[in-house]
């Protein structure tokens, strides 16, 4: 179609597989240009969904072909990556998170906010029909005032220890999704209050790390928004909003892929595990995530989160990492 946007994608690894699904099943997009300083990656994924392959990301900004960048490479790359978007005028979709340190994020701030090129932050989980469907009913009033907000994510098992010890931490690597579901509902946020416990990993505590975590924000409205982590769950990955409000409450529950439900002597309305992982329960999000973004670069309104929102992210993330290492509440409202 000669209106489709060209697409560029930059890392071919887990969550770039994600972004080509989505860039080829959308009507509005080709993936046109495909990068990975891993050859081969770039190649096999062109081939499979195509457009050009390279080892030189760099190549896309001059190319003066592309409508829109993914950039799906590794968080450190994503700040350069970002800016080099801005200065050859080409709309960047960003994995989160934008860096693990935010001085380098500080570095960028003025200029991501000045640019009218649109800059957009890859946290699908807005994105999620469930998720959303609950925003939406509890901006229509359905729950009348939002008092409380819990939040349940916990993974199906742990990374690997090799990419735990440069993930940031549980709070940066993990909960950041979750701080920006918080903000997705309860914009502002003026305190966070955070535990870190080890309660089955000696890897993860000997890279002083926590397994699991408990987070209590403060809006500023005092609403209050309780986020629990794990770095597993026996049963698959367990993904659940609650909102509750002056006049009720509305929850998005689990997935499974069937709803056909096993009795037995032993056993009663049993369903198999959850989808296991972010690649099956968030496909819809990715879909809609890019959607969205295509809508910020048409000029309509869009959910895309900001830069602003990849930072806040990051603030309310490092809060919590002090909050649970001082054991004090740490105030936000400043930063
Ligand atoms: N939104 C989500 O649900 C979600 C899920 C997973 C990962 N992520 C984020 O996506 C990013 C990538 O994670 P991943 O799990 O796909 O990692 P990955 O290691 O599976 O893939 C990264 C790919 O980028 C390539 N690469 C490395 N340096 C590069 C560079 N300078 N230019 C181009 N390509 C480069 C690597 O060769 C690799 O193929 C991370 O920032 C991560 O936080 C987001």
């Amino acid at each position: 179609m000669a209106n489709q946007l060209r697409v560029g994608l930059i890392g071919t690894g887990r969550i770039g597989q994600v972004h080509a699904k989505s860039v080829v099943s959308h009507p509005d997009t080709v993936l046109h240009r495909v990068s990975d300083v891993f050859l081969e990656g770039a190649q096999q994924t062109a081939q499979e969904y195509g457009g050009e392959a390279t080892g030189n990301p760099d190549e896309l900004f001059s190319a003066g072909d592309l409508d829109l960048i993914i950039i799906a490479s590794p968080t450190t790359t994503h700040i350069d990556l970002i800016e080099k978007a801005i200065d050859a005028g080409i709309p960047a979709l960003c994995e989160k998170p934008i860096d693990l340190d935010i001085a380098a994020v500080d570095r960028l701030r003025e200029k991501a906010n000045a640019t009218t090129v649109p800059i957009g932050l890859g946290f699908n989980r807005r994105f999620d029909p469930h998720f959303a469907a609950v925003r939406s009913r509890v901006l229509a009033g359905d729950i009348g005032n939002l008092e409380q907000l819990l939040i349940t994510s916990r993974d199906p098992a742990p990374a690997s220890t090799e990419y735990l010890a440069v993930s940031g931490g549980i709070f940066r690597d993990m909960t950041i999704h979750d701080f920006d579901m918080a903000r997705y509902f309860v914009p502002e946020i003026v305190s966070v209050t955070a535990q870190g416990f080890n309660q089955f990993s000696s890897d993860i505590k000997g890279l002083g790390d926590y397994d699991a975590t408990a987070v209590a924000l403060r809006g500023s409205n005092d609403e209050l928004v309780l986020i629990t982590n794990s770095r597993h769950a026996s049963y698959g990955f367990d993904q659940r909003v609650e909102a509750f409000g002056s006049e009720g409450m509305l929850r998005a529950e689990n997935i499974t892929d069937t709803n056909v439900q096993h009795y037995t002597a032993n056993l009663v309305e049993a369903k198999p595990p959850y989808q296991n992982f972010f690649l099956e329960r968030y496909m819809d999000s990715y879909r809609n995530e890019l959607e969205e973004f295509i809508k910020r670069i048409r000029g309509e309104a869009s959910n895309t989160p900001t830069f602003e929102d990849g930072r806040m992210a990051l603030v309310l993330a490092n809060a919590a990492t002090e909050s649970a290492q001082t054991g004090t509440t740490i105030s936000v409202s400043a930063r």
